[in-house]
Parts: structure tokens; sequence; C-alpha cells
């Protein structure tokens, strides 16, 4: 699919991608609700809500998008995370574009929604967070991609609601580098990345520095150097 025709660049495209055809999705934090406009013009979906905690981006999303509300493919709410859900038949969520805490805070709200079975999402800059809160709520991640816009290279994961997977054991290295191989263009996004994250890391005041993070993102790049 050709996601630039439909307005996405290539963060939102490989969310697009990430999004299973004719899943039923709510996708939360939308801003001008760009993503789900751009899989249902293009017919990958049929259904989609998109809710943000502020006024004025749905205004804008309301009046880009009226078609698609008019046809009921497309409805807008306002409110905080997944808390704007009723008994829609939604069953898959994406969020994409807010800071990690936050996003930790949507994900822990999971299982006040069993109607939610898959989640797609791009944390900013610390993904091991993300990837705890989804462990705790029993979602497995089941593919991570790296995309790079502009001088950023982002993270984007996806994962599906697995019972007992928070009773395994996760390693740190796990946490923060994911447990997916990355071959090819993957393995020289990886490597942008972990410096970048190393960089964004390191200049933390020493108060709220993860160390641990920065020691294995640190070993990380190392070995990637001693390879290269
Ligand atoms: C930078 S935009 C991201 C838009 C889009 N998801 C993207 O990645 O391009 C962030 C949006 O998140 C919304 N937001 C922040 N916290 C939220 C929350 N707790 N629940 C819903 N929306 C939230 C903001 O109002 C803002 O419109």
């Amino acid at each position: 699919m050709l996601w630039k025709d439909f307005g996405l660049g290539p963060r939102l495209a490989i969310l697009a991608e990430l999004i299973e055809s004719q899943a039923r999705l709510i996708d939360v934090a939308t801003d001008h609700a760009n993503l789900p406009a751009a899989l249902l013009r293009s017919g990958k979906l049929s259904y989609a809500i998109a809710s943000d905690v502020a006024e004025k981006p749905l205004r804008a999303a309301r009046q880009l998008h009226q078609g698609l509300l008019d046809e009921g493919k497309l409805l807008l709410r306002q409110g905080d995370g997944l808390a704007v859900l009723e008994q829609e038949p939604v069953n898959t969520l994406s969020v994409a574009g807010v800071g990690d805490l936050t996003m930790v805070r949507i994900l822990k709200q999971l299982p006040k929604y069993p109607q939610l079975q898959a989640a797609v999402l791009q944390p900013n800059s610390a993904p091991d967070l993300v990837r705890r809160a989804l462990r705790r709520v029993d979602f497995e991640i089941d593919r991570e991609l790296l995309t790079v816009e502009g001088q950023r290279c982002f993270i984007s994961l996806r994962a599906v609601y697995r019972k007992g997977i928070s009773q395994r054991a996760f390693s740190r290295e796990e946490e923060v580098l994911g447990s997916f191989a990355h071959q090819g263009v993957q393995a020289q996004r990886f490597r942008a990345w972990i410096e970048a994250q190393l960089q964004h890391h390191q200049k933390q005041p020493p108060a709220i520095r993860d160390q641990e993070r920065v020691r294995i993102l640190g070993t990380a790049l190392d070995r990637y150097r001693s390879l290269s």
C-alpha cells in the first residue's frame, strides 16, 4: 500500500502496516485522526474510533474527515485514554505520539476492555517501560519495526493478548532492546536508534537517569561497533 497517497508519512505508515486488515480500531491520542482516516480511505479498515483528550484537534478532525463521519465509518470521541470506550466492537488499540508515561497509563487500562486483543504502539524514548507495561497486562509483542522520518528513528510494535504471558520472566535487556533479531536495513536503523537513545538518556539529570538502561544501550552499541 502506498500510504503517502493517503496522507501518511513513514512514521504513521508503519503503524498502518502493522494494523491488521479489517481490524476494528480505536486510535487513542489521535490528534487530527489522520491514521484512522487513511486506513478507512484505503479500504484496509471499515470502522474506527478516533479519540483525543483535547477538543481542538477533534474539531479539526471533524472538518478534515466529514465524509467518513457521515458514512458512519469514523467516530470521534473526546476523553482520556480508553475511558471513551463504551460497548463498541473494537478489537485493536493504536497509540502514538504521546509520552511514554502516558502510554503506560493507557496500557494499564487494557484489562478493563477485554474486547481489545491487539495493540499497535509507537513508544517515544523509553520502549522498555512500554514493553514492561504490555507484559503486565498479558500482551505479547509479536512484531517490532524501525522506521526513519526526518532525522528521527522510530520504533513501532505490535502486541497481542496472550493469557499468562505476564508470568514469564523477562530480562532487563529484553525490555530495553526488544527480543527481535534486527537484520539488514533494520540492523542499521537499530544501531542509529541505540545511538540516539543513548545520547538522549545520557543527557538526563543523574537523579532521574536510569543507569541500567544506559548501561544496556552502551553495551549493545559496543557490540554493533565491534561487528562493523
Ligand atoms: C503529538 S499528537 C499525536 C498524534 C498522532 N497519534 C501521531 O502520532 O501523529 C498527541 C496527541 O495526544 C493527545 N493526548 C495526550 N494525552 C492523551 C490522553 N491521555 N488521552 C487521549 N489523548 C491524549 C493530545 O491532545 C494530542 O492531540
